[in-house]
């Protein structure tokens, strides 16, 4: 299993990066992938044409208040990280045609109940196992970190907008990262659609870390967003899902699909 994250500040496309990055993986056939929002404002669901709602699913936050909020953290036999990863299967998990889809909620990410947390993170660890790819859509804070609900993901794609504020936030982010001791095999930098790409390098050298790329601008992307359209359903040479591929192949996600017919 690989675990891919979106990072970045308010706006500057990290939700469309995790969306475009599952219209990959699918359709190169990198499946099982299970995709993971932690945005309290739940908005990945949508670019990926999931309606958590009226499919009956719950988000994990009213799950672990459920499970050890109203009937109680110490109900004899099962241990809690167990509890709440069968609550998960039965009543968290969206299960689509092409890839899995979980929802963190917002009471998980406002309160901090430590038996829930430690809980969470058991359940998670096991679960995630049964993927190829696990995408995880990052809210703009960086609160969340200090909760290290994933105490080690493999790639971590910062998000930038043209702003010095954009790389004062990778820095903060890179520092809370380590402080925290969340363990990682790469953090890349990425442009994001109003990023300038000659700034690239300057990125680079400001932040210590690897330019990969710029999402490109793409209006039909912003009409698809503005209507509630999946971006699954975007064409294939949509500029940001082409860049985004070329993106995801530079940080070396190439399937075998892209080895064998390179021109597809
Ligand atoms: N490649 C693109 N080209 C043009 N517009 C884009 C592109 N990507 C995103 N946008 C626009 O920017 C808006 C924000 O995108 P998105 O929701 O992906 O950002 P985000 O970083 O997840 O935001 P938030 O911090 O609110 O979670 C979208 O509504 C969309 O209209
Ligand atoms: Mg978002």
């Amino acid at each position: 299993m690989k675990m891919l994250v979106s990072m970045g500040r308010g706006g500057v496309g990290k939700s469309s990066f995790i969306a475009l990055a599952a219209k990959y993986f699918i359709e190169a056939g990198e499946t099982p992938l299970l995709l993971v929002d932690v945005d309290p404002d739940q908005s990945l669901g949508e670019m990926v044409g999931v309606d958590l709602k009226s499919a009956g699913i719950l988000s994990i936050s009213e799950l672990l208040y459920e499970t050890f909020l109203e009937e109680g953290g110490t109900a004899a036999g099962m241990p809690p990280s167990e509890r709440i990863e069968v609550k998960i299967w039965e009543k968290g998990l969206y299960e689509g045609e092409h890839f899995d889809f979980m929802s963190i909620g917002t009471k998980y990410i406002e309160g901090c109940y430590c038996l829930p947390d430690a809980a969470l993170k058991g359940a998670l660890e096991r679960l995630t196992k049964n993927y190829k790819y696990v995408l995880i859509d990052s809210p703009a804070g960086l609160e969340q970190l200090n909760r290290r609900i994933t105490p080690k993901v493999n790639d971590i794609f910062t998000i930038l907008d043209p702003s010095r504020k954009s790389f004062e936030h990778v820095k903060r982010a890179y520092r809370i990262i380590q402080s925290v001791n969340i363990k990682f095999d790469n953090i890349y930098l990425v442009g994001g659609y109003e990023f300038p790409d000659e700034l690239g390098e300057k990125a680079e050298e400001e932040t210590g870390l690897k330019y990969i790329g710029k999402i490109e601008y793409d209006e039909e992307l912003r009409s698809y967003v503005l209507q509630g359209k999946s971006l699954l359903e975007l064409p294939s040479n949509s500029p940001a899902y082409v860049s985004v591929k070329r993106i995801l192949e530079k940080a070396g996600y190439i399937s075998l699909k892209q080895l064998l017919f390179p021109e597809s």
